[in-house]
């Protein structure tokens, strides 16, 4: 690693890191945030991932967890009357490893008081352009544009859409509704949809290329996949007889087929079919090489449902984090019907990698005890994992909120490097190992003695 750092690329990438890192502070600081530490050694703080788990010699028995994001603790400093907080803060999440995670990564932490959605919006607008014309000279417009979670998986099948993909999925109920095609009518009478992918010059497909592509359709969960072309301004396709005149017309007008275009048509549960097409999406784009390279596409994407069914552990879970705003509109919904509440959260999207993610938090702790109640928390266990927040937010704690921005994947996109790993100076391997150190490692008897732990089913090391 010492070696390649000596690479001018990496190089240029570590100090590049450093001089965002002073710029965000000064700009920060100029608005009065407050940089504030919080620590390492701490509880679990739930943002979806497992724990880093460091045992205590004190405490026999007992563990920390290192944080998966400072969240709790920043909430607290609003209660506190700190107002403008932000860090550059270390996060530790063990989790299933890609080009753009590592088990420990670094946000740009920020919270809020008295505020609302614009407020983070406008700030974060405001900072990432100030960053993109320091960094690289460029103007980015704001402000960015906005999506509500549904729209972003109706549209593109993903709630992280990247934008510079001139391709959007197109709603075709009506269209297949009224057809002969009685497998898609079927699929509709049941409540599920029929969508389509318009593909540019996708009339020139061969053969091969369309039935690799419904294999990947079924490789990713669809029942199959249907195919129009249109050549010579005429639609072609096995299932165009099944649709009248009118319909054919319809056909066009929603999806905007022109001539040399091919339509790709899914049907089934809404959004699985959304998803199926939004991953074609991106992998016929990278083929075609339609995707914008020369662009920067910033989205906020807001109005997240509050909530996901885990049908693992049969519970509702958190969509974003347990603190999360439901939408004052669905409070009612919230026990009733708790998929239904959409919530206060939002993400910011830069060319289809989330950078960021945040929302307006819980500020009433009966909202919150109601919220981890939903979560299947038993009074008891809320009290006992988060007493602490429970009983700050009783002291009269003003409304806040805030955001992350995940700093390591701003700065690769920002340096246009492929992984995270190019921006950090001693990143881990995808089985999270530092090749270099050897960490993890076996650890010696004596100290797991002093620490009351047995290693199961295997002797350490002397
Ligand atoms: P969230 O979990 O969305 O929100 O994280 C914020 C941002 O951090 C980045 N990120 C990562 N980067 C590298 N490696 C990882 N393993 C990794 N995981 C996340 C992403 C993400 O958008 N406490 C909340 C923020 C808040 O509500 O204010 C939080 O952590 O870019």
């Amino acid at each position: 690693r010492y070696l390649d750092l000596r690479r001018p690329e990496m190089t240029g990438a570590l100090i590049l890191r450093h001089r965002v890192v002073q710029r965000i502070r000064s700009f920060l600081d100029a608005r009065g945030f407050i940089e504030i530490e919080t620590p390492i050694l701490t509880n679990s703080t739930p943002e979806g991932a497992r724990d880093y788990l460091v045992p205590s010699r004190i405490h026999p028995g007992e563990f920390y967890a290192l944080p998966q994001s400072p969240q709790t603790f920043k909430q607290i400093l609003m209660v506190a009357g700190m107002e403008k907080y932000f860090q550059i803060a270390r996060c530790f999440r063990d989790e299933d490893l890609r080009a753009d995670r590592q088990p420990e990564f670094s946000q740009l932490d920020m919270e809020m008081s008295f505020i609302d959605e614009e407020d983070v919006f406008a700030l974060v607008e405001e900072l990432i352009a100030d960053i993109f014309r320091f960094a690289l000279g460029i103007e980015i417009p704001v402000p960015f544009p906005r999506l509500s979670y549904d729209k972003a998986v109706s549209r593109y099948g993903s709630d992280k859409p990247d934008l510079r993909i001139p391709m959007r999925i197109c709603n075709l109920d009506s269209v297949f509704g009224k057809s002969g095609f009685e497998p898609f009518r079927l699929i509709l009478a049941e409540g599920g949809a029929v969508r389509g992918l318009r593909v540019p010059g996708g009339a020139a497909f061969s053969r091969k290329e369309t039935s690799d592509l419904e294999d990947r359709a079924r490789e990713l969960g669809a029942k199959g996949l249907a195919s129009f072309q249109v050549k010579g301004g005429e639609l072609k396709g096995p299932l165009v007889k099944t649709l009248d005149e009118d319909s054919r017309k319809e056909l066009f007008e929603v999806s905007g087929l022109l001539d040399g275009d091919a339509l790709f048509v899914a049907a089934g549960e809404w959004s699985a079919t959304c998803s199926m097409l939004g991953t074609l999406r991106l992998e016929i784009a990278s083929r075609l090489d339609l995707v914008d390279r020369s662009g920067w596409a910033f989205l906020w994407v807001r109005d997240f449902p509050l909530l996901e069914w885990d049908g693992e552990e049969s519970r509702w879970s958190a969509m974003h984090h347990p603190f999360t705003a439901p939408h004052p509109e669905d409070m009612g919904l919230l026990e009733s019907d708790p998929g239904r509440v959409r919530s206060r959260a939002y993400d910011l999207v830069l060319n289809g990698s989330e950078i960021g993610g945040g929302s307006i938090r819980i500020h009433d702790p009966e909202v919150q005890e109601k919220v981890f109640g939903v979560l299947s928390f038993t009074p008891e266990q809320a009290r006992e994992r988060f007493g602490f927040l429970l009983e700050a937010l009783s002291y009269g704690t003003p409304p806040h909120g805030g955001l992350a921005l995940g700093f390591d994947r701003l700065v690769a996109l920002l340096c246009g490097c492929r992984s995270i790993r190019d921006v950090m100076a001693f990143p881990k391997t995808a089985k999270a190992q530092c090749l270099m150190s050897g960490a993890p490692s076996e650890v010696d008897r004596k100290q797991l003695k002093e620490l009351d732990i047995r290693i199961a089913g295997g002797e350490s090391r002397e």
